[in-house]
């Protein structure tokens, strides 16, 4: 397995286009910079998996972008299912996990590979992990374009990661803030005045912390 690359926020690698310049502070990580790094991902995972069928598992809705591009360099023969899974479900608070959609392949015995588009606090992914291993897979792996080391909660860590990424607020390549910001083909960090402004609109009179607003 090669090493994730580690990516600091400052200095950018490229300047935020035009129509995005008020809302996204810099380009934290390049277009080509992902695709170069999701090709080396996909090597290895097809190298770990040589010879197997794989049942990719890849939770809705972040991994939009990484999953697509993810399994079009996999050479390996796959199934593919979505597990919903959400911090805002209606009327819930940031941190509430619900479920929006069940998996739907048999996974007993099977060779599993969970993709996920971030690592923040571990919550998802330890929640999701044993849902899953409660169904008895043969192996379950775990995949995620970022990680954010410096904000976990659960002891849970990913077997490949595209890249390390500092504290900072991401959005882009399937990364949200309030469901926009998806379709950025980059991974950009938000200018803190976009979620300070919209936490003070949700929750004027609540602590910060109770107010917080998960990664992703
Ligand atoms: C985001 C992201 C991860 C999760 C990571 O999902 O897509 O699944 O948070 O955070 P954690 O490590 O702190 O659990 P979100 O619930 O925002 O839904 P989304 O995928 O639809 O954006």
């Amino acid at each position: 397995m090669t090493a994730p690359t580690t990516i600091v926020s400052a200095p950018y690698v490229a300047r935020v286009p035009p129509r995005w310049r008020n809302e996204v502070e810099g380009v934290l990580i390049a277009e080509d910079q992902i695709a170069r790094r999701i090709r080396v991902m996909a090597g290895d995972i097809a190298r770990d998996y040589a010879n197997r069928e794989l049942i990719v598992v890849s939770l809705l809705n972040g991994t939009v972008m990484f999953l697509a591009d993810l399994i079009r360099n996999l050479s390996l023969p796959l199934r593919l299912d979505f597990i919903g899974v959400s911090s805002y479900g209606a009327g819930t608070e940031s941190g509430e996990l619900v479920f929006t959609k069940e998996l739907r392949l048999g996974v007993r015995g099977r060779d599993v590979l969970l993709v996920d588009d971030i690592l923040d606090t571990g919550k998802t992914l330890f929640r999701v992990l044993g849902k899953l291993r409660a169904l008895r897979p043969r192996r379950i792996k775990t995949c995620v374009l970022l990680n954010k080391a410096a904000r976990r909660v659960e002891a849970v860590e990913a077997d490949y990661v595209g890249f390390e990424i500092p504290d900072v607020f991401v959005v882009g390549y399937g990364l949200d803030f309030a469901e926009r910001y998806r379709n950025l083909p980059f991974v950009g960090v938000l200018h803190p005045h976009v979620y300070k402004r919209a936490r003070q609109r949700r929750c004027p009179d609540r602590p910060r912390s109770a107010c917080g607003q998960r990664q992703g």
